[in-house]
């Protein structure tokens, strides 16, 4: 029966549009499920006004003052969430004078600016821009920046983050799992003082979003070995070998990094454009049928989007549209190469902005496909 094909189409997805027309993918579960392309006389996003609370958001995250920037015993903030994942920014300028270990979800700190080491119960790693660290929910760690000046994303989740099913492009695609870093065991030394150098180590665990503080006579990450299949594991932007197709624009999913039961997460990098020339070379318009779709913007030219700079972010709510805004349209034939570096994050449930992120919101945002995009 399937598939159904009515008046003018593209004879493959993102590949010879009719003429005049704006190619659009209606499609389920993100881009993994049935789908039907749509070829509409006018770009979706060119509308003129909104009412009701539904629209795209941008906010500027390097705006956030999270408490833990200025000082030691301060804490992330949060910006945007669902029951499902919470993300925060943490601006940490100084080492955590106590452990800390969150009970309330798995937690992915992406390093956007900043250096240093994590020491945790499975031993210390480093950590670069670039970085995406796994802390499983519960160990107990603490950031020890060798920077003033750092920007972490974290990414709260109530499931684990697992690496994504591979299928036919196979286990080494991607990144090859041998490219994963662990921690060796690298318990305390003996007498050595605690953060706060006296001999008295704190241990802060958040629960249901309250603090509580345990106290040892002694360094709690005392491991001296491990063994198991649950562990810290890191791995950098770099590493990260993207799939593309000369031919057609591969969706979003093709960049899966990292899956919940709740949210996918993708890694944007840089790549060659499709060579075909009647390839598409910016992403489709779509609506986000069945996910929330949030993009936190690393570095590089942000290629398909106006006035966006390094450390803010946008969400995309489902049942409106999203797509290259009009520049990038227009100049799709003139670029060969993608240079740019972002996180995407699709949320199965609703994604809310949270009171601390509606104060650095662009309130315009939803106005930026027009032909004279509103000033920010
Ligand atoms: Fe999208």
């Amino acid at each position: 029966m399937y598939p159904l094909k009515k008046g003018k189409f593209a004879s493959q997805a993102h590949v010879g549009l009719p003429e005049g027309t704006y190619e659009e993918e209606h499609g389920r579960k993100g881009f993994y499920g049935k789908s039907a392309h749509l070829y509409h006389t006018h770009p979706p996003t060119d509308w003129i006004r909104f009412e009701g609370k539904l629209r795209p958001h941008c906010l500027d995250l390097n705006q956030l003052q999270p408490t833990d920037q200025r000082d030691p015993e301060g804490a992330p903030v949060a910006f945007l969430g669902n029951n499902d994942v919470r993300l925060y920014v943490s601006r940490r300028a100084k080492p955590m004078p106590f452990y800390f270990r969150n009970a309330d979800g798995d937690e992915l700190l992406f390093v956007h600016r900043g250096e240093g080491t994590v020491e945790t119960d499975f031993g210390t790693l480093s950590f670069e821009p670039g970085d995406y660290l796994v802390l499983p929910r519960a160990v107990t760690y603490r950031i020890v920046p060798s920077t003033e000046d750092n920007f972490f994303l974290i990414v709260e989740s109530k499931t684990e983050f697992e690496q994504p099913e591979k299928g036919l492009i196979g286990q080494t695609s991607l990144y090859d799992p041998g490219i994963i870093v662990t921690p060796d065991p690298s318990p305390a030394s003996p007498g050595a003082r605690s953060p706060r150098g006296n001999s008295e180590w704190e241990v802060r665990i958040k629960t249901e979003d309250e603090f509580s503080k345990v106290f040892y006579p002694f360094n709690p990450l005392d491991v001296v070995g491990w063994k198991g299949d649950l562990t810290v594991w890191k791995i950098n932007l770099r590493d990260i070998r993207p799939i593309m197709s000369h031919r057609a624009h591969l969706p979003p999913s093709a960049h899966s990094t990292f899956v919940t039961e709740g949210a996918v997460v993708c890694s944007f990098v840089p790549r060659p454009l499709e060579q075909d020339p009647d390839a598409l070379r910016v992403p489709f318009y779509h609506r986000n049928t069945d996910y929330d779709e949030f993009i936190f913007y690393h570095d590089g030219d942000f290629f398909s989007r106006d006035n966006i700079k390094a450390g803010m972010c946008t969400l995309h709510p489902r049942g409106i549209h999203h797509g290259p805004h009009p520049k990038a349209l227009a100049n799709q034939h003139k670029k060969t190469f993608t240079d740019e570096y972002a996180v995407m994050l699709d949320g199965l449930n609703p994604i809310h902005v949270l009171p601390d992120g509606e104060k650095v919101e662009w309130k315009e945002y939803w106005a930026s496909w027009s032909p004279q995009p509103a000033a920010k």
